[in-house]
């Protein structure tokens, strides 16, 4: 269902203004593309590549942050979500859409497609399994990215974005990385104070992500595996990691945030499925609960649940030598006690912290500055990736062990068809991806 993927003439024009600027500019402008090609009045293209909820919402709020973006290309598995977004963006923000049918691509090549129809930057929004091909081919293709959380679901995944937004580094294109409460003005706030040693030493965090459960898209006639696995992804640790790395990371990046982005030794987990049956529930957990354990000797808990009619709670809680922190995001509450006391105190709403992301991305395309989340995102994808593993296996899980592990999950070959649905991890007998790839002759 691809289609065809001609640039325009103005894109080719606008390719040797690139070309020429670089020559004209010499290794600076070469080191960084962000210099010289894309300033003042130009208009920055962006790609849309997972055109749901979280991707509808970054384009958006690219187009929001600066009058030039023009939303181009956008990719999408599924037509039906392609088209809904694309009519809600076009209704919102009117020319600024300029996504002629040639550029809306459908499929699992619909990223590369996106890629190469002549954009800037690119928004990754996908299932989390897609994102470290889609990244690898973005930087090969020396784009600007925002990828959303978290950046893989194995080990092998993240091995690979952290060589990617290396790369990125070095060839002077920005990523930013979609763990948003970093761009979230009180939260910042309070965080650079414990970082500037407001509570002291930082010797033990707990965060907490207790919420309901999400959405399940029963089967339909005529879908295939890969079809309602897709449709249905949070469900499917392939797809999305489990809930403890699809939407609690968030919680484990605030750990990794007051750690000051410090590699735990390993970490040892529990977890298990109380709540959750029916094969809409797929293979993941609904509770997870992790110590990680840090070379200083401290130790940092986190705990993530969803069940529905239970307590839900978003906050860490953060001990140091010289005073504690409290935060709730969802409050927003940030208060420090202790020798050097503070309340974050709010006397004009705080800015959304999904536009402060893309404000701050196209602020440094236009000003040739480079972003680059790779370090802290990739090392709280991992921590949450680790927390699974231990929690499966039932063994404590090194962060070196989780970092080179072979586990690759998912199927190696994409297409609408069979895939196999894994059983419920039981701690002891963990399911193995390339067992079931052997026996399903995939
Ligand atoms: N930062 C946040 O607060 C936040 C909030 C929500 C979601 N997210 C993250 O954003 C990502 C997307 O979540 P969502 O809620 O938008 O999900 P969604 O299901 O609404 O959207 C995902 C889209 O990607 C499409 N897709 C799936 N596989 C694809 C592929 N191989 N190529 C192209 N398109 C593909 C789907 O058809 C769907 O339209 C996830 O990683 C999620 O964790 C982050």
């Amino acid at each position: 269902m691809t289609q065809s993927n001609q640039p325009p003439a103005s894109d080719v024009t606008r390719r040797h203004f690139v070309r020429a600027s670089s020559a004209t500019l010499g290794v600076a402008a070469m080191s960084s593309p962000a210099l010289g090609w894309i300033q003042g009045s130009d208009t920055i293209k962006v790609g849309l590549i997972g055109c749901g909820g979280r991707g509808t919402g970054a384009a958006g709020q690219a187009m929001r942050a600066d009058d030039g973006v023009r939303l181009w290309a956008m990719g999408d598995a599924f037509d039906d979500r392609l088209a809904s977004s694309h009519g809600y963006l076009t209704d919102g923000h009117g020319d600024q859409v300029q996504v002629d049918p040639e550029r809306r691509f459908v499929g699992f090549d619909a990223f590369q497609n996106v890629i190469d129809s002549g954009v800037d930057v690119v928004i990754l929004t996908t299932p989390p399994h897609f994102r470290p091909e889609h990244f690898k081919y973005a930087v090969d293709k020396k784009k600007h990215v925002f990828m959303e959380k978290p950046m893989a679901v194995d080990g092998t995944g993240v091995r690979s974005v952290i060589a990617d937004a290396q790369r990125a580094s070095e060839q002077g294109t920005n990523v930013m990385g979609g763990f948003c409460w970093r761009y979230h003005h009180p939260s910042r706030e309070c965080y650079k104070r414990v970082l500037d040693g407001a509570i002291g030493d930082v010797k033990c965090v707990h965060s907490t992500y207790l919420s309901g459960p999400l959405g399940t898209k029963p089967r339909q006639d005529g879908w295939s595996d890969m079809e309602w696995q897709m449709r249905n992804w949070q469900h499917f640790n392939w797809l999305s990691g489990d809930h403890i790395t699809e939407q609690a990371c968030h919680a484990i990046d605030k750990i990794n945030w007051a750690k000051n982005n410090m590699q735990p030794d390993r970490c040892i987990a529990l977890g298990g499925r109380q709540m959750r049956s029916g094969p809409e529930s797929g293979d993941i957990y609904d509770h997870f609960s992790v110590v990680y354990e840090y070379p200083d000797g401290t130790r940092s808990f986190h705990d993530c649940r969803q069940m529905p009619n239970c307590w839900s709670n978003n906050t860490e809680k953060l001990f140091g030598t010289k005073g504690d922190c409290y935060i709730n995001s969802w409050g927003p509450t940030n208060i420090i006690t202790g020798e050097n006391a503070w309340e974050y105190e709010e006397t004009s709403p705080a800015p959304s912290m999904y536009q402060v992301e893309h404000n701050e991305l196209f602020k440094a395309i236009r000003n040739g500055d480079l972003i680059n989340d790779g370090s802290e995102m990739t090392r709280s994808t991992l921590m949450s990736i680790m927390g699974r593993m231990s929690a499966y296996t039932g063994q404590p899980v090194t962060y070196e062990e989780a970092l080179n592990s072979t586990e690759r999950l998912g199927p190696t070959v994409y297409e609408w068809g069979d895939v196999p649905v894994l059983n419920v991890p039981v701690p002891g007998t963990p399911a193995d991806w390339s067992a079931i790839q052997a026996n399903a002759g995939s």
